[in-house]
């Protein structure tokens, strides 16, 4: 399970993949995961609020929904452990992603100046 995990982070992210291994220390490190054969999602809740760690679709999966049934699965899944904030941080030159957060109802709340290696990260927050 977790190489398969690998294999599909390295499509999504082929210039930072993450291997077996940082998968299983996510999940000691206390990292949720929801995975299909195309698309997973990682996020820590802690206490009322959540973090988006990393989401990823396979590039022939995309624009079909996957990236938004995954977040809402995520978010039912809060809701009901009394998460009250969801929060995370995407590239500033990320659209597909800044698009999807965005129409599922996340905001931007600030900016880290080059945060990814010379690239800012966008700060994002949802209320469930
Ligand atoms: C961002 C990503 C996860 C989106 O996955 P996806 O399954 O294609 O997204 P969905 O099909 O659920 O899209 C939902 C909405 O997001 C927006 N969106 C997704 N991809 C988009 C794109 N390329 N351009 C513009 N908007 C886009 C659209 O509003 C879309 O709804 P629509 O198709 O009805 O217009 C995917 O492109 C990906 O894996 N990218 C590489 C990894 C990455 O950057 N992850 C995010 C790191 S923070």
């Amino acid at each position: 399970m977790l190489n398969n995990l690998a294999n599909l982070h390295a499509k999504c992210f082929p210039n930072k993949p993450w291997s077996a291994n940082d998968f299983a220390d996510l999940k000691k490190s206390g990292c949720e995961i929801i995975a299909s054969q195309n698309g997973f999602i990682v996020w820590r809740a802690v206490a009322d609020e959540a973090e988006i760690i990393s989401v990823g679709v396979a590039p022939d999966a995309r624009r079909a929904g996957i990236a938004a049934a995954m977040l809402g699965i995520m978010e039912n899944e809060l809701k009901k452990n009394g998460i009250k904030n969801i929060f995370l941080e995407v590239a500033e030159n990320n659209q597909p992603a800044r698009q999807l957060y965005k129409n599922n109802g996340y905001n931007e709340i600030g900016v880290r100046p080059k945060y990814y290696d010379g690239v800012d990260a966008i700060m994002m927050k949802k209320e469930l």
